[in-house]
């Protein structure tokens, strides 16, 4: 189906809130109602985000700063290399995480979320549509306990309870707060009604 412009739509949230999960989900739906949807991630595949999956090998080897760092580095790419063409051919792009993390993670680390927000907001494409998924961490972890060592949980679930404490925070008239904890299939419901709804109000 043609669109008058392109849509970026966003999944945010802690570590196992559901991003990738209700991600692949709108993608299918979008395609079967004859979409052209398409998924990217941040951190990217891309030079900057190899280099941040190295150093997370090595957790606490960044400065919050450092950190800050390489995730704009990365998004600057990203919007470049990924969004923008992909906008520009009127395509509905699905993003799990953007600039919301930056302000969630490095924010919990210490840095003023408002200055993270400001030099992102210099540089990235305003989402239309930003789905912030709301879980506890020991939840979150427990279902992405294979993804991780367990030695380091006890010390991640104090971090990301600040972390998620900052996502409940962000407010806006695109910001949707979603409860993580129901049934996926409720979740993905609940995110298309909202997506088909805007689609029809302000695109097709
Ligand atoms: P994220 O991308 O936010 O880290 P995922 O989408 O990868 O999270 O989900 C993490 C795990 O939890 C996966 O095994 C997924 O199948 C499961 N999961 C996702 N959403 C739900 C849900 N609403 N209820 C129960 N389990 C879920
Ligand atoms: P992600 O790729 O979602 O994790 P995984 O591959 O294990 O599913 O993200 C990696 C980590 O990077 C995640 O813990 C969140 C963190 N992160 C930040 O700290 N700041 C950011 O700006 C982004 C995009 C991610």
């Amino acid at each position: 189906m043609a669109l008058k412009k392109g849509m970026l739509i966003v999944f945010e949230g802690i570590d196992g809130s559901g991003k990738s999960t209700q991600a692949a989900s709108l993608i299918e739906e979008l395609k079967e109602k004859g979409f052209d949807a398409v998924y990217f991630r941040e951190p990217t595949r891309g030079r900057w985000g190899q280099k941040i999956k190295e150093k997370a090998l090595h957790p606490g080897s960044l400065s919050p700063e450092e950190e800050l760092s390489l995730f704009v580095k990365d998004r600057k790419e990203n919007v470049k290399k990924n969004l923008k063409p992909a906008l520009s051919r009127k395509k509905i792009v699905v993003l799990d995480r953007y600039y919301y993390s930056t302000i969630a993670y490095q924010g919990a680390r210490g840095i003023d979320t408002r200055r993270i927000r400001k030099m992102n907001e210099d540089f990235v494409i305003k989402p239309d549509l930003v789905f912030i998924l709301d879980i506890e961490p020991q939840k979150g972890l427990e279902r992405i306990e294979d993804r991780e060592r367990k030695d380091k949980l006890f010390e991640q679930k104090d971090y990301l309870a600040k972390v998620r404490k900052i996502f409940k925070s962000i407010k806006g008239k695109n910001i949707i707060h979603v409860d993580g904890r129901r049934p996926k299939e409720k979740i993905a419901e609940k995110v298309e009604k909202i997506v088909l709804g805007h689609l029809s109000r302000a695109n097709v």
